[in-house]
């Protein structure tokens, strides 16, 4: 048996609650592991609201580290005893104990202890998908201006340091001016209150009128049009999430003055396979390991607690990292 945070409908914060669940033994490819720690992301608001729909009940939560406890038949890469630490489908890592695939289970180095494991992975792995993969089409450089929402959240922060290490010039946005001087103080090279100005014009202002090459965009409604007003001919619109509400349908023709780009891209198409995870995962691991990525845990909270942990995200009160503790 293990804890586990369940919803049997959606809706609010107080939908999640606490129930015990069955948790047996591993099947072929999959393993059991028991959380040491726990991530909190954006996608488990999306998925308790109902904006990403799935079956119910649904046990949330994508994020964890810990120890294996128990492999199935097939698995090669992990055994009983390993400090492993995940992002993954399907959801259920508000728990103590749980069995999943193995696939997207990653051995965690011995240098990164279980709370960072699990407040870095999904927005570590998204951050690298971000910065080296989802390039514009004119390719990205160092001394490029990068143009980056929400910098002080989770992923935001593991961004501005990533960016900086890749000698980008990352223009941040932030909602208070605390937020700003925290996204400065991990490598962006300037910051934007967008509660109180308007970035838009900022960016402009920046980049002597010319615009940015990429826009990584995760508020979604509240943004999208400035941020088209801040790329440059041929930049990317790189959309990643909706933490103010999806972005309205639009006609491509907006697009033509400059002729943008624009995707809307998701982790889980980038952990295709063990092999890609594993080589996204060691990327990640490497810039932690060598100090040029630090990952900010501002908020902690009992997995009892679950409640006024979605409420502080949902209300733009954490900054980095939130983790539930089992
Ligand atoms: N597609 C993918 O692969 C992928 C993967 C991971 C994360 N994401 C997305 O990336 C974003 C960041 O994720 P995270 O887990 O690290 O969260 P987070 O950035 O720590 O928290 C979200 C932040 O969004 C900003 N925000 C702007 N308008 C908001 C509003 N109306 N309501 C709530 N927040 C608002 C807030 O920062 P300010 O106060 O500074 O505005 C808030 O702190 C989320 O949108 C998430 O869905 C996408």
């Amino acid at each position: 048996m293990s804890l586990a945070v369940q919803i049997a409908r959606n809706g609010g914060p107080e939908e999640m609650k606490l129930v015990d669940v069955d948790v047996g033994a591993p099947g072929p490819g999959e393993v059991r592991i028991r959380h040491h720690a726990i991530g909190l992301n954006f996608i488990d608001v999306y998925q308790r609201t109902g904006l990403y729909t799935l079956p119910m009940p649904l046990n949330l939560g994508m994020e964890a580290a810990g120890v294996v406890e128990a492999v199935g038949d097939g698995v090669q890469h992990l055994k009983a005893g390993d400090r492993v630490a995940y992002a993954s489908n399907p959801p259920g890592s508000y728990s103590e104990v749980r069995v999943m695939p193995a696939a997207y289970v990653c051995q965690l180095p011995d240098s990164i202890d279980f709370e960072t494991g699990a407040a870095m992975m999904l927005k570590g792995l998204t951050a690298q998908y971000l910065l080296r993969q989802a390039k514009p089409v004119e390719g990205l450089h160092s001394g490029d201006f990068v143009l980056f929402h929400a910098a002080a959240g989770g992923v935001g922060l593991i961004a501005c340091q990533w960016a900086k290490a890749l000698g980008l010039r990352l223009i941040a946005t932030a909602g208070s001016d605390e937020k700003c001087q925290l996204a400065l103080a991990n490598g962006a090279e300037v910051a934007i209150n967008y509660r109180t100005e308007n970035f838009a014009e900022r960016v402009k202002d920046i980049t002597a009128g010319k615009g940015v090459k990429v826009v990584y965009d995760s508020v979604g409604k509240d943004t999208w049009e400035g941020s088209l007003q801040c790329l440059r001919a041929f930049g990317l619109m790189v959309s990643f999430g909706n933490a103010s509400g999806p972005v309205p349908p639009f006609a491509p023709a907006i697009l033509a003055a400059k002729s943008l780009y624009v995707t809307r891209q998701g982790l889980f198409t980038h952990l295709r396979s063990r092999e890609a995870c594993q080589s996204m995962a060691n990327d990640l691991f490497a810039v932690v390991g060598t100090g040029q990525v630090k990952v900010h845990i501002a908020q902690r909270f009992a997995l009892s607690e679950v409640q006024a942990a979605h409420r502080a995200l949902e209300a733009r009160k954490t900054t980095g990292s939130s983790i539930l503790l089992p």
